[in-house]
């Protein structure tokens, strides 16, 4: 079968941390984690052009939360990254589609840089496996990896340490506050908890269906509530609408899984929220080999 040209309406979808435990520090000052990554139905959107001058070019269909990309964002130096490991002469042409939003959480940076190593491997015919693409993945950033792994994952290490995992279907009010967060300002906080007891897979997968999602805790959350106040009141928002709500990464968005359907309700000017979905699987396992 010949390679296609082009590739449109590639998804890349943001994740939720059902919780996140920091058990540790490693001397170059990255963290050890223990969380769960869960795929959710709020994606982005990209498409592939082939060029066979060799170029990387990039255009914005709709800004990002945050206002417009840096000319080498995430998704650049991922094709920049998967040209250098393999020495193809080929080139892409990428438009992006931004609805995930920035500074969030939820990974959408990341998952668009995991899309754009899944959707070239193929554009270029490189038939790299999924291990390859995760090597080059885990020099773009701690969470990218675990994009290109399928599904739902364990995730331990840096990032790098991924195990997949099955959860209920379960459905979810998502909460964006107006604020967004700078990942590395809550990482980098004197006052985060660092030394969370390790759980384990066994002591995870042991729990009642009925309490996955309210195991564990997140240690960045009372760090991130300090240095965005907004993510209290997005907080106290869900609570105010009988949900127990959590924050997802570093914040600043919250999330609260729904036991029952109900209206969206409205919220604060400059707040995005959404009823979502966790996946099955991820969009693209079908361009994932091995
Ligand atoms: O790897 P990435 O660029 O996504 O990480 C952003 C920042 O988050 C890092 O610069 C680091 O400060 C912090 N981080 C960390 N430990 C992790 C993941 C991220 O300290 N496991």
């Amino acid at each position: 079968m010949p390679t296609p040209t082009t590739l449109r309406n590639v998804l890349a979808p943001a994740k939720l941390n059902t919780f996140l435990h920091i058990t540790g520090r490693r001397p170059d000052g990255y963290h050890l984690l223990q969380s769960v990554f869960m795929l959710i139905d709020w994606c982005d959107t990209l498409n592939f052009e082939l060029r066979t001058d060799g170029q990387i070019t990039r255009n914005d269909i709709n800004p990002s939360t945050t206002g417009p990309l840096p000319t080498i964002d995430l998704t650049v130096r991922a094709a920049l990254a998967l040209q250098a490991a393999t020495g193809t002469q080929l080139g892409a042409h990428i438009e992006l589609e931004k609805h995930i939003p920035s500074q969030a959480g939820m990974g959408g940076g990341s998952s668009d840089a995991a899309s754009c190593l899944i959707a070239l491997n193929r554009l270029w015919g490189l038939n790299l496996q999924r291990a390859q693409l995760q090597e080059i993945a885990q020099k773009l950033g701690a969470d990218v990896p675990f994009f290109l792994l399928g599904g739902h994952g364990w995730v331990e290490g840096i990032g790098e340490k991924i195990t997949p995992i099955e959860l209920p279907k379960a459905q979810f009010l998502v909460v964006k506050p107006k604020s967004g967060v700078a990942t590395p300002l809550i990482f980098s906080d004197p006052l985060l908890k660092r030394d969370t007891e390790a759980a384990t897979i066994t002591d995870f997968a042991a729990q009642p269906k009925s309490e996955v999602y309210s195991f564990g805790h997140n240690d960045l959350q009372p760090v991130a509530q300090v240095h965005c106040p907004e993510i209290s009141k997005a907080l106290n928002w869900l609570g105010g609408h009988g949900l127990k709500g959590r924050m997802t990464g570093s914040g600043s968005t919250v999330f609260a899984q729904m036991l029952s359907n109900v209206d969206l309700p409205k919220a604060p000017t400059g707040w995005q929220i959404r009823i979502c979905s966790n996946l099955e699987k991820h969009p693209l396992v079908g361009w994932l080999a091995g």
